[in-house]
């Protein structure tokens, strides 16, 4: 959706925070000259009013206009830094893509937020227009020689209140050079208690490895977010990633624990993506956010601008569905939010290969069924070891 296909419908085109009149060199083409490709956002939220225009079109148009105008209109703030660790050992399942744009979508929306790019790739720091070529500081000078987190945040120049740990090449070696240092599970964690600037988020963008790095951010957070893309074979690896997050609790980290499942690269029009996202809602009723995020053209050219989706085309499905799913998750997280009822009576039916149930004394605690014992034997050989070191 473009933003002329709702200039009809108010006057907030021109208004939009984030929007620029510059014009940089590799700017995308200036939205009146695009034709919009995109699915529309499933969004189900019954507070919509009613439709000015019963199209798709027109239906998009609705939700820009409302989204836009809460562009700058201020979520409730959690009661401490919440730190979200969005993890998936899987690729290419959108772990980087809802980083950053949910980073930008609370930030935008009145939030101080710290995004940690915590993968090798970079990617994350690419899509926030971060330098990080090999001799920028960065995360991999704070896990390695102990530098102070605040030596190596720089502010994301298009939005206010976000800023950025970058990821250089160097971290490729982190997971080696840990291993022989002191409390190689726990340096992220002591880098964040150290940082004092007052922050209402960190997101840590994971590489896709259950490896000492994942291991470093499941200690330093307290709530996983699950990107889980729409397709065949979705759920596979998700026993192997919660039975990590057990263990990380178990042993080093009792707050740990999964609070959010987002459904990412849904396609509307097929049957399959409908399905995926029935059987994950089936299974975690309580942590998989009611938007789920659509396939979207917009969403998958931002990052060669260096961009999020949010300024990039602030009025597409893309943008709109991570506003959205960034408001559900700032409510739920607010002191009497719909948190206090998540949990309660999820999770249980059967996966494909494993079943899941909820601990009925802590949301967002899960445990495998049939009831196996859940302990170091599950881990990777590397990190059976760094839990066991731990002890
Ligand atoms: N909602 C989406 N619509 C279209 N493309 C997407 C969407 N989310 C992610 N992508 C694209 O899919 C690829 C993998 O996403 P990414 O966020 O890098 O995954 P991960 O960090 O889990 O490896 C990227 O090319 C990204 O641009
Ligand atoms: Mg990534």
């Amino acid at each position: 959706m473009t933003s002329e296909s709702y200039a009809g419908h108010g006057a907030l085109v021109n208004s939009v925070p984030g929007s620029r009149t510059a014009t940089p060199i590799n700017q995308p083409p200036r939205q009146a000259d695009r034709v919009s490709r995109e699915t529309l956002a499933p969004m189900q939220d019954s507070e919509t009013p009613a439709l000015i225009d019963d199209t798709p079109i027109g239906r998009a148009a609705q939700r820009a206009v409302e989204a836009l105008g809460r562009i700058g209109e201020a979520l409730p703030r959690p009661a401490e830094t919440r730190v979200v660790v969005v993890a998936n050992q899987k690729g290419g399942v959108g772990k980087t893509t809802t980083t950053v744009n949910l980073a930008a979508s609370l930030a935008m929306q009145g939030a101080r937020v710290l995004v940690i790019d915590l993968d090798p790739q970079g990617n994350a720091s690419t899509a926030l227009g971060i330098d990080h070529h090999a001799e920028v500081p960065s995360i991999y000078d704070v896990l390695v020689d102990g530098k102070p987190l605040a030596d190596v945040v720089q502010p994301v120049v298009d939005v206010e209140g976000l800023f950025c740990v970058p990821a250089t090449i160097d971290l490729a070696g982190a997971e080696i050079e840990l291993v022989s240092l002191v409390a190689r599970e726990s340096r992220l964690q002591k880098a964040l208690i150290a940082y004092e600037q007052p922050l209402d988020y960190v997101l840590i963008d994971c590489p896709p490895s259950l490896g000492l790095l994942t291991v470093n951010a499941l200690v330093a957070g307290q709530e996983v977010l699950i990107p889980i893309q729409c397709e065949y074979y979705a759920l596979e690896g998700l026993g192997q990633l919660l039975r990590n997050v057990d263990l990380v609790r178990a042993h080093l980290n009792p707050r740990l624990h999964v609070s959010t499942i987002l459904l990412t690269m849904y396609d509307a029009r097929t049957r399959l993506a409908a399905q995926v996202a029935e059987e994950v809602r089936s299974h975690f009723s309580a942590e998989v956010l009611r938007t789920a995020i659509p396939r979207s053209v917009r969403i998958s050219e931002a990052p060669s601008y260096g961009q999020t989706v949010l300024t990039y085309d602030p009025g597409s499905s893309g943008s709109l569905s991570y506003l959205e799913a960034a408001r559900e998750i700032a409510l739920r997280g607010a002191p009497g939010g719909e948190q206090a009822a998540a949990g309660a009576g999820a999770a249980t039916g059967g996966a494909p290969d494993e079943q899941y149930v909820a601990d009925p004394a802590s949301p967002g605690v899960y445990h495998q069924q049939p009831a196996q014992s859940i302990g170091p034997q599950g881990m990777p050989a590397h990190e059976q070891n760094t839990m066991e070191g731990n002890r």
